[in-house]
């Protein structure tokens, strides 16, 4: 697969162009805005762009219907009857709720609306660099609380392993940070962890990057403030695990692959994600035209109206030609899918068996292969 990263002069115009704005007082008290559009510059994404994809919904070339059924029988026809075998998946935290990990946003139920404890100035301060370089005690006592170790993979991991062992997953992008698709066996290959996880740990600004041993920082975390303290007096500077924060970049895996695996995919399946999080949830738009995409969720998300080529599946007639919403929970839809496709026998296996049991490839992924 061949690499693709950020035109030089594409980011070196967005930074120009911030520059610019800067200077003109632009973001004084808008930090937070500046830190965002100056990740996304580095990425190669105008400020202008930004801006205009937040002002007015931008119209997309309409396309003949690229499935029998805009429901996921549809969906079902069209991975067998193409033989699909590039796959892209995008999830978020929706897809581990089952396991017991709350999402961030749902009302009542979501981190963010219970975070009181922490005195925070608005709920996402919690994983904001600037907050924590003044506040970190806050982090390290939610980083202590949701450590992974304690959870086990879902029905809708083990799909994702499955499309794997099908022969037709091309890549998994997940938001999440509790390394549960690994822990259903994906391989570390097909999966880009978005916002990082707590594989490793490192020093905060510093260039070239201090990594710190994640097994030291959660010894010291277990100290408490004491333990901390120390690590930070040992290492220079605080040590966090490398989950991405707001104001921070995305790993660099995420920038060299994205675009050409969107522009690759023959399906897209998003799952359990409000796809309110750039420069993450605007891979939806990425996906190439002719390929179908399916949102997976208890609520509709990264619709048009919101996002840039985004779904259309609340749009009537020619106005939507591939886009399907099922609405309900990941486990119950992916489930629903393997049925459809007659593979609810392997992915039972596969959870069954947590992730042990082994699977035959899609017949015409087994056919091209022999
Ligand atoms: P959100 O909490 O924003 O969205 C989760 C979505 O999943 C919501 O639309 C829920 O309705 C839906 N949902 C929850 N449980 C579900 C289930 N069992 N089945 C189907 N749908 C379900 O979480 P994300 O979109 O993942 O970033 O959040 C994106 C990012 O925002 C996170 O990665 C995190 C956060 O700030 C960082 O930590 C950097």
């Amino acid at each position: 697969m061949s690499e693709e990263t950020p035109d030089s002069e594409e980011v070196q115009s967005a930074l120009e162009y911030l520059e610019m704005l800067k200077e003109g007082n632009m973001f004084v008290g808008k930090e937070g805005m500046l830190e965002q559009l100056t990740r996304l510059a580095k990425q190669g994404v105008h400020p202008l762009e930004v801006f205009q994809s937040m002002r007015k919904p931008v119209q997309e070339e309409k396309m003949p219907p690229v499935l029998s059924s805009f429901d996921m029988e549809g969906i079902a026809r069209y991975i067998a009857d193409k033989g699909c075998k590039q796959v892209v998946v995008m999830c978020g935290a929706g897809i581990s709720t089952s396991a017991g990990i709350p999402d961030f946003r749902t009302p009542g139920t979501g981190l963010y609306d219970n975070l009181q404890r922490f005195n925070l100035p608005q709920a996402e301060s919690i994983f904001e660099l600037n907050f924590f370089r003044k506040n970190p005690g806050a982090f390290y006592e939610l980083a202590r609380e949701m450590w992974p170790g304690n959870f086990e993979p879902t029905p809708a991991h083990y799909f994702v392993r499955l499309l794997n062992d099908k022969g037709i997953l091309l890549r998994c992008y997940s938001q999440n940070i509790d390394s549960l698709e690994r822990r259903a066996g994906l391989p570390a290959e097909k999966l880009v962890a978005a916002h990082g996880n707590f594989d490793e740990a490192h020093v905060i600004d510093t260039e070239p990057e201090i990594k710190v041993d994640i097994n030291e920082l959660k010894a010291a975390l277990d100290k408490g403030e004491e333990g901390w303290r120390a690590l930070k007096d040992a290492k220079g500077g605080l040590v966090k695990p490398k989950i991405v924060f707001f104001g921070e970049e995305l790993p660099e895996r995420f920038a060299r692959l994205h675009r050409q695996d969107l522009a690759t995919c023959d399906l897209l399946i998003v799952m359990g994600t409000s796809l309110v999080v750039q420069p993450f949830a605007g891979l939806v738009g990425y996906a190439t035209r002719t390929a179908p995409r399916m949102l997976i969720n208890r609520d509709r998300a990264g619709t048009c109206d919101s996002l840039k080529f985004g779904f259309r599946f609340h749009l009537e007639g020619e106005d939507n030609w591939r886009d399907v919403f099922h609405e309900g929970d990941c486990d119950a839809g992916c489930t629903a899918l393997a049925e459809l496709l007659g593979w609810d026998k392997d992915l039972q296996a596969l959870i069954d068996s947590k992730g042990q049991a082994s699977v035959y490839r899609a017949p015409w992924v087994e056919a091209s292969e022999t």
